[in-house]
């Protein structure tokens, strides 16, 4: 019998986003506790242009090839996020069926920049927000579990009204801590350039700071979590900020953020309840997705980028 084959973006070896190919390969069979997804939307985020340009400096490299592979990535298909519809179920899976519309992170398995992917029941996966178009719901993933992550780990959601500054507020991560912070009540400083004003106050923060202006690390006021979304400050600049018991946290060190189905539900609430923005900044097509990747790669991408499949 004939294969069925699918379209996907091949990555051969790390490099420019030149390395990126679209090729014809096999389309993917779940096992009997897992679902087919075709793909609708996927996301580029900083995550993928690091793997694909393996950009990270000294020893991380070296870790970086242990981990991810050699001289290319051993899982050639890249991308993380995906939203879609179900098309095939496991004989096993119990709570998704047929047609459901879905979003999800494929994490460290990767392939989400393919026409389908396969996902485990009890993987970051669940029904996406109704409110929310295939776009939005890619758009939605990537930052805001990085965002959960580290900002519960700060114990955001301990008391109302903590004072939070975000510094690189205008990002991916950046955004979704903002609208997450003031889930929690909190009053959000944000740190961001001159691009990124009107969208940092249109997420809701109390107050900005433009770091292009002025040294951010002298402000008078004290925080009890200091958050840097972009890991480009050092903890030890950042320790006049904090209050007696205030918390520096950052997605620059060696904590990498956990994703889990949790974290997926509580961003499909938050959607729907209408406290979470997409923040999309640029759409493109598959075939596009070299030029997608030349764009995150400038690091100056305000929110989202998404890739559409058709
Ligand atoms: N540890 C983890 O688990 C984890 C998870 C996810 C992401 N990350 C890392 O987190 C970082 C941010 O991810 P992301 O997806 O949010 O990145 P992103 O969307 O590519 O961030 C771009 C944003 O950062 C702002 N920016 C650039 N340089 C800045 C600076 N010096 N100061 C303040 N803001 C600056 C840019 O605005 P302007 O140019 O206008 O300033 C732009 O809006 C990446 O390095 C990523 O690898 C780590």
């Amino acid at each position: 019998m004939k294969k069925e084959t699918m379209q996907a973006v091949i990555c051969k070896k790390y490099g420019t986003p030149e390395v990126l190919k679209i090729m014809e390969i096999e389309k993917p069979k779940p096992k009997d506790n897992e679902v087919l997804v075709k793909v609708m939307a996927t996301t580029v985020n900083s995550g993928d242009v690091r793997v694909r340009g393996l950009a990270v400096d000294g020893f991380l490299r070296i870790v970086m090839r242990f981990v991810l592979g050699f001289t290319k990535p051993r899982k050639p298909i890249l991308g993380t996020i995906i939203s879609g519809v179900i098309e095939k179920v496991g004989k096993n899976v119990k709570t998704l069926k047929l047609g459901d519309e879905v979003f999800a992170s494929t994490g460290f398995k990767f392939g989400a920049y393919a026409e389908y992917v396969t996902l485990p029941e009890n993987g970051t996966i669940t029904h996406k927000p109704q409110t929310a178009s295939f776009e939005e719901a890619a758009a939605i993933l990537f930052g805001g579990m990085t965002a959960i992550y580290f900002l519960q780990k700060a114990s955001i959601n301990s008391k109302p009204n903590l004072k939070v500054l975000i510094y690189g507020a205008t990002g991916s991560v950046g955004t979704a801590a903002i609208e997450i912070a003031k889930h929690y009540k909190a009053n959000v400083t944000s740190v961001c350039s001159e691009q990124g004003v009107e969208l940092a106050k249109k997420l809701g923060s109390d107050a900005i700071v433009l770091y292009t202006q002025q040294d951010f690390t002298k402000l008078n006021d004290k925080f009890d979590i200091v958050f840097d979304a972009v890991g480009k400050t050092k903890r030890q600049d950042c320790k006049t900020l904090l209050k007696k018991d205030g918390k520096y946290l950052t997605v620059g060190g060696l904590d990498v953020a956990e994703e889990t189905k949790v974290q997926v539900e509580f961003l499909k609430t938050l959607f729907d309840n209408g406290e979470l923005s997409a923040n999309i900044d640029k759409t493109y097509l598959l075939g596009d997705i070299i030029e997608a990747h030349r764009y995150v790669d400038t690091g100056r991408k305000k929110g989202n980028v998404v890739v559409r499949m058709k």
